[in-house]
């Protein structure tokens, strides 16, 4: 992929008229790069209403370059509040009325909100959540589904100062129950069902069963209903409590850069999901700044991120970045096939989307559907699009430019994580040559470089680890605070403070970076992020079995999704048959919920090893794909590779 001279590689240019209009230009680059690093970074912050200015861009050790390995803090000093800049702002400057949010519903309903309407519900749900008694600093847990109601509660939440941590709602009761005890939320907004492929799902049952399994109390429980009506037992209506403050007006708390506006937990390297904290200051700077530079949004724009905002892609570029800077955000509740494979493209025109940001998975699922879906539509508002998650291949690229993009809109490949809050690699697309198959350059005024284990810098050509050599607004606390490689992931070298992504990169003779994957047990399946050691640790916990390995296998084109695989060694006496394979199933459903569930097990009396007893999983992702293995003779046991290709009969 990064052979060849660079004359071979293919450069696309985004067209003269989206150069003209874009909000970043090469001039604009220039100047933010200019200004050095962190100074450039108060630029990006101009996009926010701070109640109070901060003292200084950045503080902490690591500004300086030297070994100091104090915590890092963006702008210090400054005081503002998130929901005051993504609603009140807007209204106030007579932008009231124009749309903030519209949404489209799973059986073809739509609603929209006003920029008005948005302040006027969330003021009512703030106001009803303090009355709950949820004050600064507590963290109110979200567990709902794509409906309006998320992002409101959201916003209600930063306006009174009460981290927010949303649960995706395809997760289980056991794994909600995880997250509100780990985040001693004690309070839980939810809704009693919601609708996937035409189906309802009971959320409130799997509510419940978290609250009970919790060790703390889980004090009060607010639950959307589907239908009109009180839900049962022992919590509030969403719409009793919007209705009893109506009309209500809660002052936006002014919060500390540095306090935080959510948690969200992620999957990491290990068995349990991993805790991510964001702060106000900088994580909401650097969506806005994101947002206007690469997504290249405006007030006049209608904006369609289509990431679950159970996710972080749905946080930062569906609710925060967007709406901090006025623009018009599409949710969409449904799945992009139901009713019919055009149910997105339809969206669009509809709604006259003008940017749209998805994951090559989705792309991918597109090109097999045909191009005769998007043909059907009219698409001519779109101006650019995005992609994230995963790497776009170019010829996935080209597709979507082509069908999708009418054959001229930039497309920009954004790489970023759940740690790093919004996106740090990507082409400015007013601003830079694109290059399919590759994300492009750090942003500006961000630092990053491709290294060995030792944490020396890789030649170009050269595969190593991506990491982030400078501190950025958007970083988790987390990665502020601890220290030590294995825990943040952040460490020193030779002066230089370094942030593993966990990512395998290369970067091309023109410093154009190309990602690799994931150098760890972590796994995008749809492009959600998934760990092998949690869905191993839920696979073991079986009775009867004695050892498990996951990996992840090529796309399943039915599904629409890569295969989850799972390599089960029972214990001596126990049967590898159809009720175990049920029962693992199962039991990685309660634990994770059903997006983690293995398409296929396969029973085998060991697993491959090394002579240190490490389960090798490069070998069972090769068998698992089909793929030539090599040289298996490091092994301890190399004849289990040939029992296991037999039993998968490839
Ligand atoms: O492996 C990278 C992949 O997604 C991981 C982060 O996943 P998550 O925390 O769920 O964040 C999702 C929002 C970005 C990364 O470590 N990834 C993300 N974007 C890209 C990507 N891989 C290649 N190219 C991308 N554009």
């Amino acid at each position: 992929m990064v052979d060849g001279t660079p004359d071979e590689r293919e450069w696309v240019d985004p067209p003269e008229s989206f150069v003209a209009q874009a909000n970043v230009t090469a001039a604009d680059r220039d100047a933010f790069r200019a200004a050095g690093w962190p100074e450039c970074w108060r630029r990006a912050a101009d996009l926010l209403e701070w109640d109070r200015g901060f003292d200084a861009v950045l503080d902490g050790g690591a500004s300086a370059g030297t070994d100091d390995e104090g915590s890092i803090r963006w702008f210090p000093g400054g005081r503002l509040n998130a929901a005051h800049n993504c609603v009140d702002r807007h209204v106030e400057a007579g932008r009231g009325d124009e749309t903030a949010v519209a949404w489209e519903g799973k059986l073809g309903e739509t609603r929209t909100y006003t920029y008005r309407e948005l302040h006027d519900e969330v003021n009512a749900f703030a106001a009803a959540l303090r009355e709950l008694g949820v004050g600064e600093g507590d963290v109110v847990t979200l567990y709902l589904p794509m409906i309006p109601e998320l992002p409101v509660a959201m916003l209600a939440c930063a306006r009174i100062g009460a981290p927010h941590s949303v649960v995706f709602a395809g997760f289980s009761a056991d794994a909600l129950a995880t997250r509100l005890s780990g985040a001693e939320s004690e309070f839980l907004v939810t809704c009693d069902g919601y609708y996937r492929r035409g189906a309802a799902l009971d959320l409130k049952r799997r509510a419940d069963n978290a609250c009970v399994s919790v060790s703390h109390s889980v004090e009060q429980v607010v639950v959307n209903r589907l239908d009109d009506g009180r839900p049962a037992g022992d919590c509030h209506a969403y719409a009793d409590l919007v209705d009893d403050h109506a009309g209500a007006t809660v002052e936006p708390v002014a919060r500390e850069s540095d306090d935080l506006l959510f948690l969200i937990y992620t999957s990491g390297t290990t068995g349990e999901p991993t805790l991510v904290r964001h702060t106000t200051g900088g994580y909401l700077t650097h969506v806005a700044w994101t947002s206007h530079a690469v997504l290249d949004l405006g007030p006049d724009d209608t904006h369609w991120c289509s990431a679950d905002v159970g996710w972080i892609t749905g946080h930062s570029y569906a609710v925060y970045g967007p709406l901090a800077l006025g623009a018009t955000t599409v949710l969409y509740e449904g799945t992009p096939d139901h009713p019919e494979t055009d149910r997105l493209w339809e969206i669009i025109e509809r709604n006259d989307v003008d940017v749209f940001y998805t994951a090559p998975t989705s792309i991918r699922a597109f090109m097999k559907w045909g191009e005769e879906h998007p043909a059907r539509h009219d698409l001519s508002s779109l101006r650019l699009l995005g992609s994230v998650g995963e790497p776009i291949d170019e010829t996935a690229w080209h597709w979507y430019r082509d069908h999708v993009g009418d054959g001229d809109c930039p497309v920009v490949d954004t790489w970023w994580q759940t740690e790093t809050g919004g996106i740090v690699l990507s082409t400015l697309p007013g601003a830079d040559r694109m290059r399919p198959g590759a994300v492009g350059k750090s942003l500006p005024g961000v630092e990053t470089a491709v290294v060995d284990e030792t944490g020396r810098h890789a030649d170009d050509g050269e595969a190593g680890q991506l990491v982030v050599t400078r501190p950025w607004p958007g970083m988790a606390r987390s990665l502020c605070e601890e220290s030590g490689w294995g825990a943040r992931r952040t460490r020193r070298v030779d002066g230089e403070w370094q942030y593993a992504t966990g990512d395998n990169a290369v970067r091309d003779a023109d410093g154009y970076l190309h990602l690799l994957g994931r150098a760890d047990d972590v796994v995008k399946v749809s492009d959600r992020r998934l760990s092998t050691a949690e869905i191993e640790s839920a696979i073991v916990g079986v009775e009867g079995v004695a050892e498990a390995a996951v990996v992840v296998g090529a796309d399943d084109e039915a599904a629409h999704r890569s295969e989850i695989h799972a390599f089960v060694s029972p214990e001596s006496n126990v049967a590898g048959d159809d009720a175990l394979r049920e029962r693992v199933g199962r039991a990685v459903e309660e634990a994770i919920g059903s997006i983690a569930v293995p398409d296929v097990v396969t029973f085998a009396p060991s697993l491959p090893k090394t002579r240190s007893g490490k389960v090798v999983r490069r070998y069972l992702a090769a068998i698992a794909n089909g793929e030539e293995l090599g040289d298996t003779s490091a092994l301890r046991n190399p004849e289990v590779v040939g029992e296991l290709e037999s039993l998968l009969d490839r």
